[in-house]
């Protein structure tokens, strides 16, 4: 029987036949001490998006991802046990130091199918505390670094149960919690890029977890920057996961899905020999299939706004004009990354400033450049 030291030595020979029974406790049920835990996890931007699922929470094709710096969840767990157990779970979630309803639905969710996995969720009850590095109303989705944290959390205190558990299944079991909460934010656990979905260009790769790529990048790849400009404040108008739904029976999944794992190969390929030509043709045809099958979906409809297609038009031409290997890439909403290597930052921040910041609601953007993944804290912001 498979146990949590197993892991160890073994991931690259095992990543691929694993199964959900590998996160299963393998230690008698027990309740942990009352504890509090605090982790930070950062966003991440899909470079080859994943857009599409299978139940539960499994990725139609291969995604990968750069982590983000600076836009990151700062997450902390309280964790008070019952006094008698029940086989119910209790949480109460505060955003901002502020009780906050809307993420409930999300959480119960969550909470309700990593249950399996931790089994202590029932035996006590969870105070939540999050904010965000970047602001709510930014429109950058927090769901990623913010489920990304939370598994952390929750790892830390399964920890405490299990203090023998590896580093390597730690972080593992977190990438596969969080993807029970947002598919996305099994990619936001490590840095600096993250391949999700079994694939046979990724060695070690699973459709349950996320693992970093360690492949020897090409030096332009180091430093990269990414600056969201935004384009759209607040709530996008149709979630992902109601997206993700839609690529059922949409008539050019088969396609796409064949499509994302054929660049997964060539944006490997492309990175490792510092292809930045090739990079920038993958990297912008992933952003706007994506789009292109919410325009195609039924029934369809728009994210991109008026100034996410000036932005598009404006790279295009400077990119032209001054040869700087510039290019963007979106999420599932309005707003724009712009992508490229730290030596030709301070050419673009000041095109960002002359041309594209009069496309950006109230002349809002954010720098951010790729990072390292989470880390644990001794200490919740402000507190
Ligand atoms: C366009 O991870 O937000 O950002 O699994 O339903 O929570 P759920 O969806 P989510 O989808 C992210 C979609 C994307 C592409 C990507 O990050 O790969």
């Amino acid at each position: 029987m498979p146990s949590s030291h197993f892991f160890n030595g073994w991931k690259y020979y095992l990543c691929g036949m694993m199964s959900e029974q590998f996160f299963l406790p393998k230690y008698e049920p027990k309740v942990p001490s009352s504890q509090t835990v605090i982790w930070s996890a950062p966003s991440n931007i899909a470079l080859v998006k994943y857009w599409g699922k299978k139940p539960v929470q499994l990725p139609a094709n291969a995604s990968v991802s750069f982590t983000l710096s600076n836009c990151k969840t700062i997450t902390e767990v309280t964790f008070f046990a019952k006094k008698l157990k029940d086989d119910k779970h209790s949480f109460d979630v505060l955003v901002d130091d502020v009780s906050n309803e809307s993420f409930r639905p999300k959480m119960e969710s969550f909470f309700t199918k990593a249950q399996e996995y931790l089994p202590f969720l029932s035996s006590g009850h969870f105070q939540i505390r999050t904010t965000n590095t970047f602001p709510h109303s930014s429109g950058i989705a927090s769901s990623a670094s913010g489920m990304a944290a939370l598994a952390l959390c929750l790892m830390s205190i399964e920890k405490s149960l299990d203090p023998t558990m590896s580093e390597d299944f730690f972080l593992a079991k977190a990438s596969f919690l969080a993807r029970l909460g947002s598919g996305s934010a099994c990619r936001s656990i490590k840095g600096s890029m993250v391949a999700w979905g079994s694939h046979p260009a990724v060695s070690n790769s699973s459709d349950l977890f996320g693992v970093p790529l360690r492949q020897p990048w090409h030096e332009f790849f180091l430093n990269y920057q990414d600056t969201i400009l935004i384009v759209e404040e607040g709530q996008k108008q149709v979630s992902s996961t109601a997206g993700h739904d839609l690529m059922h029976n949409h008539p050019f999944a088969q396609q796409r899905f064949e499509q994302a794992e054929t660049n997964l190969s060539d944006l490997i390929t492309a990175m490792t020999q510092g292809d930045l030509d090739e990079f920038i043709g993958i990297v912008e045809s992933e952003a706007l299939t994506l789009h292109a099958m919410m325009m195609t979906s039924n029934p369809a409809y728009v994210l991109m706004q008026p100034a996410t297609l000036s932005i598009i038009t404006a790279v295009w031409n400077f990119r032209k004009s001054t040869q700087i290997p510039i290019c963007f890439t979106l999420d599932a909403g309005a707003n724009v990354h712009l992508l490229y290597p730290k030596s030709v930052k301070s050419e673009v921040l000041s095109f960002i400033e002359q041309e594209l910041v009069a496309y950006c609601q109230n002349g809002r953007y954010i720098c951010d450049e790729l990072g390292e993944g989470s880390i644990q804290l001794n200490v919740y912001p402000n507190s």
